[in-house]
């Protein structure tokens, strides 16, 4: 695992869309895995930007979101695929009949693993982290075995994620999420945290022994992890150093 500590959250997303964008340069046919949350924002902002100069394309990419909300339809502007289209997809030269979400596949979510695999895999995936140390909606005290299915959120991720909601009400319970094991399958992990909040997950992700308490730190035993980070979020890690 190579940990990179940038200044702050732009130089953290520079750092990620470079590495993102080299990737698709040398793999144009690439299969990638992608997050939601505030965090990969700027970085898609990025990679817009070295689209439009001409330096990459998704023409021939295929995508796989980490995660989807319960019974949001995808105009909703509070779903991943409204907040995929809006800030990527729609500007970029992606088709998108090769992007997916999990809920797609509803309720046969094996399905998503299914069709991970015959496309090859997951070459690059992009990852961030509650402050719970979920990855995708895998809460802590999901299975490192688990694959793709629908999950029940916990308060902790629900009060989290109300902020993009009008009340907290109307953040939805459940959603589906990629497993923790369809995860570990992707055969490179770009892993991004940013901000003062994600300090103890990341700590407890990787300065302590891996725990399905904390599901990020199963991240230790995958071959192939960069962690970006920002110095707000290193400064727990930092300060053992
Ligand atoms: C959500 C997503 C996660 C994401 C996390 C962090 O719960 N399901 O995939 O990593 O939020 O979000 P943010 O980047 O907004 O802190």
């Amino acid at each position: 695992m190579k940990i990179i500590v940038e200044e702050n959250y732009q130089m953290l997303s520079e750092r990620a869309a470079k590495i993102i964008a080299d990737f698709i340069k040398k793999n144009p046919k690439c299969v990638l895995g992608l997050a939601t949350g505030s965090t990969p924002i700027e970085t898609y902002n990025l990679l817009v930007e070295k689209y439009k100069k001409g330096g990459i394309s998704f023409k021939n990419i295929t995508t796989f979101n980490l995660d989807e909300y319960s019974k949001l339809a995808p105009k909703n502007e509070q779903s991943y695929h409204f907040f995929m289209n809006k800030l990527l997809f729609s500007k970029i030269d992606i088709a998108l009949k090769n992007t997916f979400f999990p809920t797609d596949f509803s309720p046969n979510f094996e399905n998503y693993d299914k069709k991970i695999k015959e496309a090859g895999g997951i070459d690059l995936q992009i990852l961030g982290i509650g402050t719970n140390g979920h990855i995708g909606f895998n809460e802590p005290g999901s299975k490192f075995s688990s694959k793709t299915r629908q999950v029940l959120l916990n308060k902790n991720t629900i009060k989290d994620n109300s902020r993009f909601f009008k009340s907290i009400k109307d953040v939805p319970k459940k959603a589906a999420t990629m497993g923790i094991s369809t995860i570990m399958k992707a055969k490179k992990i770009i892993f991004l945290a940013s901000g003062e909040n994600k300090k103890e997950a990341i700590y407890n992700s990787f300065c302590k022994k891996v725990s399905t308490k904390v599901p990020a730190s199963i991240l230790q035993k995958h071959k192939n992890v960069i962690v970006i980070l920002d110095k707000a979020a290193a400064e727990k890690i930092a300060k053992k150093e």
